[in-house]
């Protein structure tokens, strides 16, 4: 069976400001974690972003928003070793609940590719995925963000699919080893020792979906390089179960296809 998916965001350096303060930068390293004000519920949810804060605008005029349905058949394809995604080993990392999703903050990474070089800011997660592979969505889909000295920023993301042998990513059951202690947003734990080797051996042995989106959070920033591993990674049901009893549910809708009017402007035009 074969199975793949990425999300990935790229911000243009034209709002490298715009980014300033959102989930993309890491957060102070002491006290309490300042939770998000949007999420994914009633008017706070995704139709209503820009109504929320206007510095939001590409959220509902932007037409080249994350996330999209990928097309296998007509995406583009980066090669593995056009991309360079390096994560050192860490003996521990902040994890924090942001109230809109999970955050592990670690800035020790970098991502080069054929046109940049960045470093890593956070890694974050996603119940349900967000980006869907010919239409097909999955449990659940994690995002590396990298940003460049000129901010410019790439993704790096990975959905997952449940093992039916009980199969799990060691990497992800060392994050989420203590995630029952950040049930209320606002707060944060520990992870256990983070070995990235695997997953990059996992980026750089498989197919890599690419192109060019948005952060798919608010400001929803575009510009954002998108590299998706197109191999899902393998999940067992009790980590996904225990993700989502915290994270809940932090998908933003489906985009119109890149290059396409944004999907609420069309919908104000049915309306009106
Ligand atoms: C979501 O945001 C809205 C608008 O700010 C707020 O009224 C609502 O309580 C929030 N809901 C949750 C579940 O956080
Ligand atoms: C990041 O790298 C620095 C310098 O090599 C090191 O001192 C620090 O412990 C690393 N951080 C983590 C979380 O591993
Ligand atoms: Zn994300």
């Amino acid at each position: 069976m074969k199975v793949s998916a990425s999300i990935l965001t790229f911000v243009a350096a034209a709002s490298a400001s715009c980014l300033r303060g959102t989930s993309l930068l890491p957060r102070s390293a002491d006290g309490k974690v300042a939770a998000n004000s949007f999420n994914y519920t009633n008017t706070g949810g995704p139709l209503n972003w820009y109504g929320l804060d206007s510095a939001n605008s590409a959220c509902s005029k932007g037409k080249n928003q994350s996330p999209i349905v990928i097309d296998t058949e007509d995406i583009d394809y980066a090669k593995a070793s056009d991309i360079h995604f390096h994560v050192p080993h860490a003996n521990a990392a902040k994890f924090e609940n942001l109230g809109s999703g999970l955050e592990v903050v670690l800035t020790n990474g970098t991502l080069t590719t054929k046109d940049n070089t960045y470093k890593l800011a956070q890694f974050h997660f996603h119940t349900p995925s967000e980006h869907r592979i010919n239409e097909e969505y999955y449990p659940m889909e994690v995002h590396f963000v990298f940003e460049s000295s000129a901010s410019d920023i790439a993704v790096v993301g990975f959905v997952f699919e449940l093992s039916q042998f009980g199969y799990s990513t060691p990497l992800f059951d060392n994050v989420f080893a203590h995630i029952d202690d950040i049930a209320s947003p606002g707060t944060y734990t520990m992870t256990n020792n983070l070995d990235f080797s695997a997953l990059t051996g996992h980026l750089n042995s498989h197919g890599i979906y690419q192109y060019s989106g948005s952060l798919t959070t608010p400001p929803c920033s575009e510009s954002v390089a998108w590299f998706l591993s197109t191999e899902p990674l393998p999940l067992n049901v009790q980590s996904y179960n225990a993700v989502k009893h915290i994270l809940k549910y932090n998908a933003r809708y489906t985009q119109n296809a890149l290059g396409q009017d944004n999907l609420l402007e069309v919908a104000a035009n049915e309306l009106n």
